[in-house]
């Protein structure tokens, strides 16, 4: 078990700078994702926690201890690349005892960590095969089994299933969960895949450029995003964000993009005031633009006319992509939702659900 706190740690190559001023902490068993697009920095942060690499500034501490200057060896951390490598010459049961050896741990004790860890993962009946004999999925969920049967303070995940197939990559990231619902170990997972962060993550560290962006639960980060980075980051489809300007007509507040005029909410007044002549950026995602009807009743005003340009089926639900004046935006139709009936060159009117919409500073891209 270990608490890992991140202190303004920054990292230069000669190149330029891939970490700057990233602090983070994370609790006892938490299960943490750090996502964010290729090249932001995530390895790196991985690579300082394990002791591969040196921070140019900042701190290290597990349980409260600075490891910044301590060696890899000493941190009793397990670490899971992308690109793992099992030894060829050993047998999967020996790929897997093989830390345990070297540690002089008793080999009863061996044995039974062995066989404790492949019944976890699924992979008892392959304990005897060569690595060669095994599926790119078998490989992995050894290369897994490798780090966790040494229980170590703290699994440090990189990207370790994006080799694997959509189908297993899913199955991994359960079998994940699972492991960290059974040892309540501390991990930190490296991840550029969207969903595979809102699965995983009891709470996500989003990254942008080197620097934490935000760190939320899943479910913080998809509802009230910093800013435009995090908005864009989660959500099939994206979030629509759109210039718009801000009119006051008689105390009441009204966003306008083109020809689409949108009543604000009354308690976002205080919010919107400033932006009076600058503007704001506006955001609104798929499931809160519905087709009018008896269920939107409850949503008053903010109806618009708009045209039916295509329908995506997704299955559970259809992308349905609207045109309203010069703007286009998708809207998610659960199936059996009368709005998952509608065709294409079909007029219909819309609702914004507009206590969901969300507003954005045009300078900073801040939330408002
Ligand atoms: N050993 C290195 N030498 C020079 N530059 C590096 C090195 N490792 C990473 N970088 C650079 O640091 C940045 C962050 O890389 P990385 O941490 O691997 O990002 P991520 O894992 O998020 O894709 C990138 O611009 C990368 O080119
Ligand atoms: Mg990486």
């Amino acid at each position: 078990m270990a608490r890992i706190e991140l202190k303004n740690i920054k990292k230069k190559f000669w190149r330029g700078v891939a970490v700057k001023d990233f602090s983070l902490e994370i609790a006892d068993g938490e299960l943490c994702v750090l996502a964010g697009p290729s090249g932001c920095g995530k390895t790196t942060v991985l690579r300082i926690i394990a002791g591969l690499t040196n921070p140019t500034e900042g701190q290290v501490l597990i349980d409260g201890e600075d490891v910044t200057d301590m060696p890899a060896k000493a941190r009793d951390v397990a670490m899971v690349f992308q690109n793992f490598a099992l030894y060829p010459h050993m047998k999967v049961y020996d790929n897997l005892a093989f830390g345990l050896k070297m540690r002089k741990m008793p080999a009863e004790l061996i044995t039974m960590r062995v066989q404790e860890t492949a019944e976890m993962l699924g992979i008892t009946e392959m304990l005897e095969k060569w690595p060669r004999e095994l599926s790119g999925g078998e490989k992995q969920r050894v290369a897994v089994g490798r780090a966790i049967v040494r229980k170590p303070k703290l699994f440090l995940f990189d990207e370790p299933f994006s080799n694997l197939d959509e189908k297993l990559r899913v199955k991994m990231r359960y079998e994940i969960k699972n492991i960290h619902e059974h040892l309540k170990n501390t991990i930190l997972y490296v991840t550029h895949d969207q969903t595979e962060a809102m699965m995983l993550g009891d709470r996500i560290c989003l990254m942008k450029e080197g620097t934490a962006v935000q760190m939320a639960a899943p479910m913080g980060l998809y509802n009230q995003p910093a800013n435009i980075f995090a908005a864009g980051f989660f959500g099939f489809p994206p979030m629509k964000l759109l210039k718009a300007g801000i009119l006051k007509e008689d105390g009441v507040y009204f966003i306008s993009m083109d020809t689409l005029k949108l009543r604000l909410p009354d308690n976002m007044k205080e919010k919107i005031a400033p932006y009076e002549n600058s503007g704001v950026i506006f955001g609104v995602r798929a499931e809160d633009i519905l087709l009018k009807d008896e269920y939107t009743k409850k949503i008053e005003g903010n109806s618009v006319n708009a045209s039916v340009i295509i329908v995506e089926p997704m299955g559970p639900e259809s992308h349905v992509h609207i045109n309203t004046g010069n703007n286009t935006f998708i809207m998610r139709a659960k199936q059996k939702d009368p709005a998952d009936a509608v065709k294409p060159g079909q007029q219909i009117d819309i609702v914004f659900d507009m206590d969901k919409i969300l507003l954005f500073d045009p300078k900073t891209e801040k939330a408002l």
